[in-house]
């Protein structure tokens, strides 16, 4: 099993620069995946720092723990979404750490394997999408169940998708013959309605980015992961987060912006009544993308940008 779930971490160095393992110390990795960024962490913080590591995904969990069962009880496992980092941390004794990595999206074993239907490549797979297949909504229910303005709101909204609500009105109708179940239904559905025709991505891709955002929640989960990433660091300790596209990127410098300031209150606002204070220092103004070198070797991480933020003394 671990073998065959593989994944290439992206900007590797870079992470590992501002997380900056030390031994005794205790991280957070929010997005264990194939174990990647994780077995750096546990190298440079041995003999004795912990991981704490965290995935929606239980066939991801599995390998990363087959991956790693060297570090022995340095490493520990939960399966949960990184928004509810708080409770996990509570549960384990454990409230604040030495650094905390999200590296947001899917795996390569995830998009690879047809059965979990994140890629339209996989024509006869179904159309599930969900990190944690034992719960929730799968994309097939989604695509049942929304209104024609709710489908065209999710494309617009999650995919930027130029003919959202011509797309949603063909899913609309191509559902009253049959059920869209399996990701050539969807697929078939796309290329006839025409959508997204000459644009930079191939329409499929926005409309499989947009379903996948919807099926996990994954732009919510990411606003609480970061709240609760931001108050489990100890002071002059980092979170580091990578995205893999603009809507997740946009919300991860908006929110380290809003806890770099002194005051969040709405401009409109007379007198400042958030009593705020500055929570992190920003140490990416600009988000650090991979060289050209890396995306040579691994092109899946030619899209990652990554921010950093430390977090201040409470008093500042
Ligand atoms: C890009 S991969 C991480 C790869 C990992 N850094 C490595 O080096 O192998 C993202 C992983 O995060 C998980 N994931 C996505 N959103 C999550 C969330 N809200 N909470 C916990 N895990 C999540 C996915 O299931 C996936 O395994």
């Amino acid at each position: 099993m671990a073998g065959s779930f593989s994944h290439t971490p992206a900007l590797l160095s870079e992470t590992l620069e501002y997380l900056a393992p030390f031994p005794h110390g205790s991280f957070v990795d929010g997005t264990l995946g194939g174990g990647g960024h994780a077995a750096e962490i546990l190298e440079r913080s041995a003999p004795d720092g912990i991981l704490i590591g965290l995935d929606r995904d239980p066939d991801a969990l599995h390998a990363a723990r087959e991956r790693l069962a060297g570090y022995g009880e340095r490493l520990r496992t939960v399966q949960a979404s990184f928004r509810d980092l708080t409770r996990v941390l509570e549960q384990l004794d454990q409230t604040r750490v030495d650094g905390v990595l999200l590296d947001l999206g899917v795996s390569s074993p995830q998009l690879d394997r047809r059965e979990r239907g994140f890629s339209f490549a996989h024509t006869d797979a179904p159309l599930d999408m969900r990190m944690d297949r034992d719960n929730g909504e799968t994309a097939a229910d989604l695509l049942a169940r929304l209104s024609s303005a709710e489908l065209a709101r999710t494309f617009r909204e999650y995919g930027d998708l130029r003919g959202s609500r011509r797309l949603a009105a063909a899913i609309v109708d191509a559902r009253r013959s049959s059920p869209l179940r399996t990701v050539g239904d969807l697929v078939a559905v796309i290329e006839a309605a025409g959508v997204g025709r000459g644009r930079k991505h191939n329409p499929a891709t926005l409309v499989f980015q947009a379903l996948r955002i919807a099926v996990n929640d994954e732009l919510e989960a990411l606003g609480e992961g970061l709240e609760a990433a931001i108050d489990a660091l100890r002071p002059g300790r980092c979170v580091v987060v990578l995205a893999y596209h603009s809507l997740e990127d946009r919300i991860v410098k908006n929110h380290l912006r809003d806890a770099a300031r002194r005051c969040t209150c709405p401009p409109e606002t007379p007198v400042c009544v958030c009593a705020g204070v500055r929570r992190v220092e920003l140490l990416t103004r600009r988000p650090v993308r991979p060289t050209p070198e890396e995306v040579r070797a691994n092109p899946r991480a030619r899209s990652a940008r990554l921010r950093a933020a430390r977090r201040l003394p409470e008093a500042v």
